[in-house]
């Protein structure tokens, strides 16, 4: 192990030390958003081996793997998680200890214009990974088995909106409300069949919205700071009063890997930063700190545009993470306003990692129309 970064929290060693060191862990959506937070720890903060196993769709940035990508433990697989043949080739060729898998279309907003590209990858993408896992865990001597672990990381937007008060906890119903969040909701039932039918080892994770560096800039925060940093009008959903249980990516990358060392097998741990925003707040956070940074171009908050709200738009989410922190000793280190502002600041010094994504996504409105769904 490498030294602890400041945000580091002490993790009970159990699937990691088992008999064999070091692990090759499979991320499945290495290359997007979280994944690639995930690979960054593992690499900097262990001794593991990571495939990172992504098809590089429009989401995907390889660059943002980092200094992590020239270790010799870190091997790139291009793959799609719904191609039986690609997933079978890479439980083949690598026989990973661990899988992570995070690969997914993870947009509301494109989900609500293109709903069926989120079935194939999300339900039979995760059918897929599942049935190559069984697969490779049944072909695993006795003590391999001991060590396997299929990390399934889904959302918690499965259990649909909350009102103005109460948490989500692991025993809340299921209840999605966009296409996005059924079909994680749909995988999340896959994988706990095949414990429960087949009894491969699973774990899942459930968790609130993310922020951080490297998240693609049609995601809310990335979205509003670039195009107020280009004195762009920033396009408010509706009153803009919804709610989301902001948690940073950092953070959720050491729970997700906690879970898959020390998780119970078949059970569901919810993720959360206990740091509730409205939008509005949220986007005025961002105003106040390019004020700061840009006083000549004061004040950002004008550009702010209530635009046609999100059809099926969730009112709030927020989540109860006691069961992680009490049975794993997760706690979230980050605050919302430092990790807000350190957010920012890593755009506004990246632009070399944004700008070509904007080639990719340019800004548009998106979601906006359901009747335009393919
Ligand atoms: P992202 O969109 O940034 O990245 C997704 C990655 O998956 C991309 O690199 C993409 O190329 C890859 N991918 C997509 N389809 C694939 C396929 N068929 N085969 C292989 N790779 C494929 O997503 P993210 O925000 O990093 O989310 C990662 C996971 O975490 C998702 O499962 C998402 O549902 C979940 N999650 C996200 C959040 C959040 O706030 N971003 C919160 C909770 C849970
Ligand atoms: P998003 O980042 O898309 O995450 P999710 O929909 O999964 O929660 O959006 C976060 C919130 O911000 C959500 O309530 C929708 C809202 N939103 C806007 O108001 N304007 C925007 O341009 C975007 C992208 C999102």
């Amino acid at each position: 192990m490498k030294e602890k970064s400041k945000h580091q929290v002490d993790m009970p060693a159990n699937r990691e030390t088992v008999a064999k060191n070091p692990l090759t862990v499979c991320v499945t959506g290495g290359a997007g958003f979280i994944g690639s937070a995930v690979i960054r720890q593992l690499i900097n903060e262990t001794n593991h081996r990571v495939v990172n196993f992504d098809k590089l769709t429009y989401a995907a940035c390889l660059k943002s793997v980092g200094s992590a990508s020239k270790s010799d433990r870190y091997v790139f697989v291009q793959g799609d998680v719904a191609e039986s043949r690609d997933v079978e080739l890479m439980y083949e060729a690598h026989k990973p200890d661990i899988i992570m898998h995070l690969a997914a279309e993870s947009h509301v907003d494109r989900s609500i214009d293109g709903p069926g590209l989120f079935l194939h990858t999300n339900v039979h993408g995760t059918y897929t990974m599942l049935q190559g896992a069984l697969k490779h865990y049944r072909g695993l001597s006795a003590v391999d088995r001991e060590r396997f672990v299929f990390l399934h990381v889904s959302t918690d937007e499965i259990y649909g909106s909350l009102g103005e008060t109460g948490l989500f906890t692991e025993d809340s119903q299921v209840c999605p409300s966009s296409p996005y969040s059924a079909s994680k909701a749909s995988a999340d039932h896959l994988v706990r069949a095949w414990t429960h039918t087949y009894g491969l080892p699973t774990v899942t994770t459930n968790c609130s919205n993310n922020y951080g560096p490297c998240q693609f800039p049609e995601k809310l925060i990335p979205l509003m700071v670039l195009r107020g940093l280009a004195g762009e009008p920033l396009p408010v959903y509706g009153s803009g009063l919804q709610v989301r249980d902001w948690l940073h990516v950092e953070d959720h990358a050491r729970a997700l890997w906690l879970v898959a060392t020390t998780g119970a097998i078949g059970r569901d741990y919810l993720i959360g930063g206990s740091s509730e925003r409205t939008n509005l707040q949220v986007v005025h956070g961002i105003c106040d700190a390019l004020d700061e940074r840009f006083p000549q171009r004061a004040p950002h908050a004008s550009l702010i545009e209530h635009v046609k709200d999100r059809p099926g738009h969730d009112h709030r989410y927020a989540i109860d993470a006691s069961r992680i922190e009490s049975e794993l000793g997760w706690r979230a280190t980050h605050t919302f306003e430092e990790g807000l502002s350190d957010t920012i600041d890593w755009y506004l010094k990246n632009e070399s990692w944004w700008r070509p994504l904007q080639e990719r996504y340019e800004g548009q409105r998106l979601g906006a129309d359901s009747k335009a769904a393919k």
